[in-house]
């Protein structure tokens, strides 16, 4: 089973990175092929912490080849300074390798990002403000600035320059509007959504000086440039296990999410094969990860969404605060429509439920099962109209929840009947079988099944 796909199921944050980490253990290599420095991953090993945002999950283990994607928009300072970390932690990052393909994220990316955000008032996304959207932007524009491009000092700066031209406009608005908000800061606070163009990172908007600090960050990331694409053929073609490792989740696909209230990237099974380079019948194997609730980050419809004391208890005991931003997650009851619509997307073969051990002591367990409409109709499908999606009211199957503190559990047995009974009507409902519990952040709180 060489090819495996790990994919988030709802709207990221499902605990895509432990999962990885534990089926790295028999794969040879792991390979991102989506986002960017948007995403976050913790994996807890020997009770250390370790946050990535775009190295790979794989790293910790000195004998696998970690890669970074095409389709991944990569930001070289966060890049160099998370492997900076690593090698102060004393991990070996010799086996990451970069594809020279990827597109780099700029600083005014970063700063369109933010003042887009800033625009958009009360319609804003919500984004992470990393510079993504702008970066892809740029991609299918064809002003993009790739990984290769470091190595040419020339290229390079003619490159920056041809994609600054056309947003001399948007750029110079920005100047206006912060020479404006400082003035407006000196007669009062600014209000908080301007406070964040206070906060965004200097411009260091001059040609010179950016083409100066990418270079030196070409010189640093040379040895790590690879033809990513051709190692995932030779470890697949000679039958070793290649993990591909999706960022963001389903509900966040730019095609199939909650649009406009998406990810610039296509976090499904099915953008591995462009974002990795390797064709769909290398893809043997789709694991999707979900949490045994849901949450989300920034704004969009989220139908089993909770603003009450079990939806505090989530967040409390789930510790649901963003890796990336430290905001915190909005959360709710696990939601089966949605769920059944990630398993056919992205035609998953097994599942990962994360976090069960958050739901306990909840005296009642609820899975939303269909939706009815604004207009009283019942909807068994995840629909595809926003306006509906926006409008809907979960209906929930009951069932009674467990007691007893789980972290401990290891084997199906070990689980409480309670618990094992929820997880076997999700896999009913959904029509996968799942494969793995989560019952703590460390690696070895995990169980598995089937
Ligand atoms: P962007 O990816 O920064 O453009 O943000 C677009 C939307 O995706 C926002 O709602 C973000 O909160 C959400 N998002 C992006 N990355 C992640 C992630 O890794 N986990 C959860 N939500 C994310």
């Amino acid at each position: 089973m060489p090819g495996i796909a790990i994919i988030g199921a709802q709207w990221g944050d499902e605990g895509k990175g432990k999962v990885t980490d534990l089926l790295a253990e028999h794969a040879e290599m792991i390979v991102r092929f989506q986002g960017g420095n948007n995403a976050g991953h913790t994996i807890v090993r020997d009770g250390e912490e370790f946050k990535f945002h775009l190295i790979p999950s794989g790293i910790l283990y000195a004998d696998k080849t970690c890669m970074i994607g095409n389709g991944v928009v990569l930001d070289p300072r966060i890049l160099l300074g998370e492997i900076d970390g690593l090698r102060r932690r004393g991990v070996d990052v010799g086996n990451l390798k970069i594809s020279a393909n990827a597109h780099l994220i700029m600083p005014y990316h970063v700063l369109l990002d933010t003042a887009g955000e800033v625009k958009l008032g009360k319609l804003s996304l919500g984004t992470t403000r990393r510079g993504i959207g702008p970066c892809y932007a740029d991609k299918a524009l064809r002003l993009g600035i790739r990984v290769q491009d470091l190595l040419d000092e020339k290229i390079l700066r003619t490159k920056i320059r041809t994609a600054l031209e056309p947003k001399q406009q948007a750029l110079r608005e920005l100047s206006v509007q912060r020479r404006k908000l400082r003035k407006e800061a000196g007669e009062g606070a600014a209000p908080r959504s301007e406070q964040a163009i206070e906060d965004a990172p200097d411009p260091r908007l001059d040609l010179h000086t950016m083409t100066e600090e990418y270079v030196s960050y070409g010189h640093r990331l040379e040895p790590h440039i690879a033809d990513t694409a051709r190692l995932c053929w030779d470890a697949l073609d000679a039958g070793r296990t290649v993990i591909f490792e999706g960022a963001q989740a389903t509900l966040l696909d730019l095609d199939h999410g909650t649009y406009p209230f998406v990810t610039s990237s296509n976090p499904i099974a099915g953008a591995a094969t462009v974002g990795a380079g390797i064709g769909p019948a290398d893809i043997d194997e789709v694991w999707g990860v979900a949490k045994a609730y849901a949450t989300r980050v920034g704004a969009g419809p989220f139908p089993t969404e909770l603003g009450d004391a079990v939806g505090r208890h989530m967040v409390e005991r789930g510790h649901e605060y963003g890796t990336t931003t430290g905001r915190e997650r909005r959360c709710g009851w696990i939601d089966l429509v949605a769920l059944r619509y990630a398993v056919r997307l992205n035609r998953m073969s097994a599942l990962a439920i994360t976090k069960l051990d958050v739901l306990s002591g909840l005296e009642t367990l609820r899975l939303a099962v269909r939706y009815r409409s604004r207009e009283g109709a019942v909807l068994d499908r995840f629909p595809y109209h926003q306006s509906i999606l926006h409008g809907v009211e979960p209906e929930y199957e009951e069932m009674p929840g467990f007691e007893s503190d789980i972290g401990e559990c290891r084997t199906e047995g070990d689980l409480p009947r309670q618990a094992r009974d929820f997880l076997a009507y999700i896999a009913d409902f959904v029509g996968v079988p799942i494969r793995l519990a989560g019952v703590g952040p460390g690696r070895e709180q995990s169980v598995m099944l089937n």
